[in-house]
């Protein structure tokens, strides 16, 4: 889908540090913003009122997201593995079975998910998402394995998707649109750092990208030295 195509967007998980610099992306793209929030931290929109139609609830109510995404022609859904109620995969399902066929549907996780097993980590790293999800579950905080299960769906199905994989997130101004690779392992990810912001601007650019259709792109900041270090080649001696 071309950028004529993009009208009206429903952000899921709007209130959130990365929803909101979704919403206000798409806001300056001229967009019509929808937003899907849990009932107590509709406050957090305040800055947006009377830009933006919010629906409250929770993410993974099915009747919530019908409502939210009823006409839209793209859909962020920021996937989260809070809790121990099958929310990200609850919320991924939702989205799945509740938007327009033909939709661009955009989601976000971090590099832990993988689609083809080719993914290469740092033992680091693995430790470090093992420890996640065995603490996270036992407090019954955080639930990564469902977080796993909803790309998992969101993989298989015949919808326009895209599962965009953050590195490492850090707050700051802008840098440009992230850089992005197939597989965490690439050396131009090296870096694994990502501003905020910018991972929203990638979320939204993604809508209006066909290249990234059924693409999970790891993303990484585009003045990262990796990703410079990419851009000047090894025949600058990069
Ligand atoms: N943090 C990182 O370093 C990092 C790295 C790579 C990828 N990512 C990915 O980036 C995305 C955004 O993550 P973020 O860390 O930047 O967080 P964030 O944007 O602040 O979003 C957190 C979201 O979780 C919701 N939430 C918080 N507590 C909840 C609960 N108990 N039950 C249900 N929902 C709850 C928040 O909703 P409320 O506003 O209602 O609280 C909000 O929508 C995620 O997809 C994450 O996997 C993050």
């Amino acid at each position: 889908m071309g950028a004529e195509g993009m009208r009206k967007v429903c952000v899921v998980g709007a209130s959130g540090k990365l929803g909101q610099y979704m919403v206000r992306r798409c806001l300056e793209r001229g967009y019509e913003v929808v937003g899907v929030c849990r009932e107590q931290s509709v406050p957090k929109l305040a800055a947006f009122d009377g830009r933006m139609t919010v629906v409250p609830g929770p993410t993974n109510d099915p009747d919530v997201i019908r409502r939210a995404v009823e006409g839209c022609d793209g859909v962020l859904t920021v996937l989260v593995p809070w809790g121990v109620r099958q929310y990200a995969s609850g919320t991924a399902q939702a989205v799945l079975d509740h938007a327009r066929p033909g939709a661009r549907l955009v989601f976000s996780c971090g590099w832990h998910i993988t689609r083809d097993g080719e993914d290469r980590y740092s033992r680091m790293f693995t430790l470090g998402v093992r420890i996640a999800t065995v603490l996270g579950r036992l407090v019954r905080a955080v639930e990564i394995d469902d977080q796993v299960e909803a790309c998992r769906r969101v993989f298989d199905s015949d919808t326009r998707w895209t599962v965009v994989r953050g590195s490492t997130l850090k707050e700051g101004d802008s840098e440009g649109l992230p850089v992005w690779s197939r597989h965490v392992g690439d050396p131009v990810l090296a870096s694994d750092r990502t501003r905020r912001v910018d991972f929203a601007l990638f979320m939204v650019a993604a809508l209006t990208d066909d290249e990234l259709v059924r693409e999970a792109p790891a993303i990484v900041g585009c003045r990262t030295p990796s990703a410079l270090a990419h851009a000047r080649g090894p025949a600058s001696g990069g």
